[in-house]
């Protein structure tokens, strides 16, 4: 099996009830921190760790994820009538040239688990990565990169992880592992949304991942878990009895953007390092009497 991995898969039908009315007609997914979708970050960062087809596994209402990584004719006819050849290059290179963007529909919003299995036919039987964009990691080498290494240096599948607070892994896929190396996991479990009395550890999935073929076979023979979902942790946690899987712990600062305080956070945290906006937004803050 080839270490360079040349698919990412994003799934992206979920309904974001968590910022509603933002999201009753457009996708959570492009809604944007500072100038760019959240869609667009995740689509960076698979490129920059080699990804050359981009799998969005999409539902109803998506279709603007679709329109955004489309070339705009008549907008860049626009732009370049005007002389704004820097927002053309911008909207010209939502994806560059030598990348594929493929769409596949989740009819039913059976859970994460279905959602990757829906990418089986386009990724067939590759490595792939998942990106879930709700996750947005600022880091200087990017996440999935780090773990692209991770995966070049040992095989087998590799997991995002993070600390967090105990009280929180009702939030997360928890898993249970042994020291393999500097910030390195061999996972020996992983259980989806423990309360925190059963949660084997505080390290936390977040959503970046790197998978083997494998675990297509088991998502197809995996039933309904936790949430009544299919859920992705469930065929890891079957997955890592037949090979080895890795939990990385990622250099860079997360953002959960699936919870209003964090994308505000993120907001924040964007806005300050926007080469524009950045100096003028910090006095801003500095400003504020709250
Ligand atoms: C999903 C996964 C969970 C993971 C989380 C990371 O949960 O099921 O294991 O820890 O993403 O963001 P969700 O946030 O979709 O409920």
């Amino acid at each position: 099996m080839s270490t360079q991995i040349r698919y990412a898969v994003f799934p992206v039908a979920g309904k974001g009830t968590r910022f509603l009315p933002a999201t009753k007609a457009s996708p959570k997914e492009m809604l944007p921190v500072v100038d760019k979708p959240l869609i667009q970050y995740a689509v960076e960062e698979a490129i920059e760790a080699g990804a050359k087809n981009l799998v969005f596994i999409t539902g109803r209402h998506k279709r603007a994820i679709e329109d955004h990584f489309d070339v705009e004719p008549e907008l860049e006819r626009l732009l370049a009538s005007k002389d704004k050849e820097a927002l053309l290059e911008m909207v010209r290179n939502t994806v560059p040239p030598d990348v594929n963007c493929i769409y596949v529909r989740q009819g039913e919003p059976l859970g994460l688990g279905h959602a990757v299995l829906c990418a089986r036919p386009v990724v067939g039987n590759q490595p792939f990565f998942v990106h879930l964009a709700d996750d947005l990691i600022d880091a200087e080498e990017a996440c999935l990169a780090q773990m692209a290494r991770v995966f070049a240096a040992h095989g087998g599948s590799v997991l995002g992880v993070e600390e967090v607070p105990h009280a929180q892994t009702r939030q997360y896929g928890i898993i249970d592992g042994e020291p393999a190396g500097a910030g390195l996991r061999r996972l020996r479990g992983i259980v989806e949304k423990p309360d925190p009395a059963d949660a084997p550890s505080n390290l936390a999935v977040v959503g970046r991942y790197i998978l083997t073929p494998r675990i297509f076979d088991l998502l197809a023979d995996t039933g309904a878990g936790a949430g009544g979902e299919i859920q992705l942790t469930d065929a890891i946690a079957r997955l890592l009895r037949e090979e080895p899987v890795f939990g990385h712990e990622f250099k860079g600062l997360r953002f959960d953007c699936g919870s209003k305080l964090g994308y505000l956070e993120a907001t924040v945290h964007y806005a300050l390092k926007h080469p524009e906006l950045g100096t003028e937004f910090r006095r801003h803050l500095a400003s504020l009497d709250v």
